[in-house]
């Protein structure tokens, strides 16, 4: 079984593209020196602890003006396996400020206190800073919020709220890991997002291997609508996926852009290739297959559906509008309904089936499609791979974690928040 991806890459000469600075003016020059930064300085080894990198505000103007300092609010996680539960906690958060600071445990805490992780730091942090909701991120930052790292918080990022979810969060001595920042007032709550867990998604990943190594037709067919049923919490609502939209359409003259994809197990990758996509115009439209194309490609189903997919989607930065649920092939209708003046593609790693019709014969035969590739390998299957490696590690931690889970989803009472 093939778990396809789009494998895909940056060029790094797309950023002198002619689009771009019409686009992002300074603000993506800035966006341009965080990443530059992001992988020579602090990769590199030599990068202080703690230090912070600024993203520019896109199109989002700061609320409260007469205010003198705009509200910094501070919320930490491990984004292992980062999902749109994670997205929509950090949308929630930001909500309650201005600007939204985010720390990302490192590798060594997390292997700590809760085994490998499956996303290095590096992947880790170029999905947060890829989320439209996040201002700036803390690399390494500590797993519990000791006194010392509070007051660097508040002293040095000039941070005024801790934001944590409703879930209780317990130290290994029973004590609330939070309880410095609630004497100190400085404290806010949201709410857990419904449906989705990194544990719920590690089962699905583990549930079609399982089939996957009998190998037969109807395991991969029975796996998926197990899947559905057993596994997941998750109900859309045209709510979330307006919450989540920018709900903009382009403006008059703009250049769109078109590239599509699977986009299942969203990670690092399709970070890069969104970002690159980005750069060749003014306004980026995503075409998000829906499970069935993938199925009929892959012979399985994505381990992500098609909502769940479109969210991750919609919370990049990267990203102006998504189709939920786009054709395979790109249309002459669809170049025309959405003015499409290029549709890009990143290097294919997808399908176990080759397509006997071209999906793009038409895009390139109006000399409008262009290929990026990527030198990152990552894809949804090798992330995948990395946790069925570790299978049995994987499936222990699991299973704890899953109890707990059920429980929750059994006691669990009202809640239509946010
Ligand atoms: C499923 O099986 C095929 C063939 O044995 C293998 O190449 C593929 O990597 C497997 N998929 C996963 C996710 O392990
Ligand atoms: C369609 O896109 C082109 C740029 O490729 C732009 O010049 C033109 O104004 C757009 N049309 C509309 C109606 O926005």
């Amino acid at each position: 079984m093939m778990m396809g991806v789009l494998a895909f890459e940056n060029d790094q000469g797309l950023w002198n593209g002619g689009y771009y600075s019409q686009f992002f003016g300074i603000g993506g020059v800035m966006v341009t020196v965080a990443i530059l930064w992001l992988s020579t300085g602090y990769f590199g080894g030599f990068g202080a602890p703690f230090a912070p990198y600024f993203w520019p505000y896109l199109g989002q103007l700061p609320k409260k003006k007469e205010r003198q300092r705009p509200v910094r609010v501070y919320m930490d996680g491990c984004f292992d396996l980062m999902h749109y539960g994670h997205a929509n906690a950090l949308r929630q958060a930001k909500l309650l400020g201005d600007q939204l600071v985010v720390g990302v445990v490192s590798d060594e805490e997390i292997v700590a206190n809760k085994g490998p992780p499956v996303l290095s730091m590096e992947e880790r942090l170029t999905l947060v800073s890829g989320l439209k909701w996040v201002d700036e991120v803390i690399p390494d930052a500590p797993y519990e919020i000791t006194e010392e790292f509070m007051n660097t918080l508040f002293s040095k990022y000039n941070i005024d709220y801790i934001i944590h979810g409703d879930d209780p969060c317990l130290l290994p001595d029973g004590t609330d890991a939070y309880a410095l920042a609630k004497k100190a007032g400085r404290y806010k709550q949201i709410r857990r997002t419904e449906g989705v867990s990194s544990t719920d998604i590690v089962g699905r990943i583990l549930l079609t291997f399982k089939h996957n190594e009998s190998r037969s037709e109807n395991a991969v067919v029975e796996s998926c609508d197990q899947m559905k049923t057993q596994l997941s919490n998750f109900l859309p609502t045209s709510r979330r996926i307006m919450q989540f939209s920018n709900g903009q359409a382009p403006s008059p003259g703009a250049r769109v852009v078109y590239i599509d994809g699977a986009f299942d197990l969203f990670h690092a990758g399709h970070v890069e290739i969104l970002r690159s996509a980005r750069q060749l115009g003014d306004f980026l439209l995503v075409g998000v297959h829906d499970d069935q194309v993938i199925r009929e490609r892959r012979g399985c189903c994505p381990i992500m559906h098609l909502h769940e997919r479109t969210l991750s989607v919609l919370a990049c930065r990267y990203v102006d509008e998504v189709i939920i649920g786009s054709p395979r092939e790109v249309s002459r209708d669809m170049i025309t309904t959405f003015n499409i003046s290029l549709v890009v593609h990143g290097t294919v790693a997808e399908g176990s089936s080759v397509d006997e019709v071209d999906p793009y014969a038409l895009p390139k035969s109006m000399g409008i499609f262009q290929i990026i590739t990527s030198p990152k390998a990552i894809t949804s299957v090798s992330v995948a791979t990395r946790i069925i490696d570790n299978h049995e590690a994987y499936k222990k931690r699991n299973l704890k974690k899953k109890a707990s889970e059920d429980k929750y989803y059994t006691q669990k009472k009202f809640v239509f928040g946010d």
